[in-house]
């Protein structure tokens, strides 16, 4: 059964109805379930289960520390892109060997403090990247494991703003002179080269472009280890897509059957670097109808979220699905844009949608577990909001609202 799902008129989270949740901490509130987590890091275990490979969760799609700490604790390890996100995940209790260090603009405090918490490997995207971390660990008298991510130009299909395999992206060494580039890495003496990653864009639904993107690299690993450059791993990235209205995701037994017989006798170590499949649908936004307001044109239902809590329909015109945690069969259907109280037309968290809502009600904003909270903000000097993990019945608790004392805290005024 869907973590989500109705039992009678009341949309619950594993054991447990929304609407407790709202009542006991309020809203807007983003829910997960740890069984929905669970279950979409071990369908990666089981898919892939024949090559053992490094199961690197992107933590940008959702570092809470509970979250961290549930996969760390299932044995993932984690993509990383900020020194930030290193504290994280460190404080998180992961194990540094397991994390890779993406990202195009590491500074050498960011790459100081990976080195010196010994972290698996850098994923490089750009020479000048190469020549800093080369120094940085020099001084340390450190050796860096590197890996460079090639950009394959491969047509990820996806939304232009997430899309970065292509070579126009900003995103990655270009494939043709990536061969180069790996012989001037080899060459620098505070630097081990030991693996190769791509990552082409988030959100796909056919996984061929990503089969296509390890093709290329494993004809570029072929030709370096002619060189006498051997690679220890390939990072295929993350990417895969999930369903948030009507998307057929890509099958993983299907995806990992074709890496499978691609890694067939090679010795090459696995790693992936997946995010949104693994918390996408483990989560929702509980929201509460402020109004409703009737228009000429249009109706709407303000809600408490906002486009501060939930920034991807503001900025990809994402669809989440929207369903009220309360069905009433007696109310009939309000033609409706769900908008937050932002002063912006842009702050929607969905338009033209037919909800047998009134004011007061609880709706769930869904597959709201990636990239939601992590991308919110204090836009209108509007909280953030809390978090709260469902295990069964239980209920936990992961992200205090913030308060407005905390977000002022920081700031000073002229006069006191
Ligand atoms: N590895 C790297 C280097 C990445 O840049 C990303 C995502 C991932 C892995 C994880 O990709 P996933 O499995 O989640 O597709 N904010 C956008 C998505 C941005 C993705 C950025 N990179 C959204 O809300 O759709």
């Amino acid at each position: 059964m869907n973590a989500f799902h109705y039992h009678h008129d009341q949309l619950q989270v594993e054991d447990l109805p929304l609407a407790d949740i709202a009542r006991e901490f309020g809203t807007p509130c983003f829910v997960y379930s740890a069984e929905a987590l669970t279950k979409a890091f071990t369908a990666y275990q089981n898919a892939f289960s024949a090559l053992d490979p490094l199961i690197c969760y992107a933590i940008k799609a959702n570092s809470n520390l509970s979250i961290l700490q549930l996969f760390a604790r299932l044995g993932a390890g984690f993509d990383i892109v900020s020194g930030g996100e290193l504290a994280r995940v460190l404080a998180a209790g992961a194990r540094a060997d397991k994390i890779v260090f993406s990202g195009v603009g590491k500074s050498a405090a960011e790459m100081k403090m990976a080195l010196e918490a010994g972290i698996h490997c850098f994923n490089i995207e750009s020479v000048n990247e190469l020549l800093r971390l080369n120094e940085v660990a020099g001084k340390l008298g450190l050796k860096a494991p590197v890996s460079l991510r090639v950009n394959p130009n491969v047509d990820a299909m996806t939304h232009p703003y997430i899309s970065t395999g292509l070579k126009d992206n900003k995103f990655g060494i270009a494939f043709d002179m990536a061969f180069d580039v790996y012989r001037e890495a080899a060459a620098l003496p505070n630097l081990q080269v030991t693996g190769i990653d791509c990552h082409i864009g988030s959100q796909l639904t056919d996984a061929s472009p990503l089969v296509e993107a390890l093709d290329r690299l494993l004809a570029l690993i072929d030709r370096l280890d002619e060189a006498g450059i051997t690679l220890q791993h390939v990072d295929i990235g993350g990417g895969l897509g999930i369903r948030y209205s009507d998307e057929t995701p890509p099958d993983l037994a299907a995806y990992a059957s074709q890496i499978e017989q691609r890694l067939a006798g090679r010795a090459l170590k696995l790693v992936m670097e997946p995010g949104r499949s693994l918390v996408g649908n483990a989560g929702v936004l509980l929201t509460q109808v402020e109004y409703l307001k009737l228009g000429e044109s249009k109706n709407f239902a303000v809600v408490d979220a906002a486009m501060n809590d939930l920034l991807r329909p503001s900025l990809y015109s994402a669809y989440h699905g929207i369903l009220p945690v309360e069905q009433h069969a007696n109310l009939s259907p309000l033609l409706c844009d769900v908008v937050g109280p932002i002063c912006e037309s842009s702050d929607f968290l969905g338009k033209n949608r037919e909800l047998a809502v009134k004011e007061g009600d609880l709706l769930a904003v869904m597959s709201a577990g990636a990239y939601g909270s992590t991308m919110s903000s204090n836009y209108n000097t509007r909280t953030r909001a809390a978090e709260v993990l469902v295990s069964g019945k239980e209920t936990r608790l992961i992200r205090r609202r913030e308060t407005l004392d905390e977000l002022l805290a920081n700031e000073k005024a002229l006069l006191q």
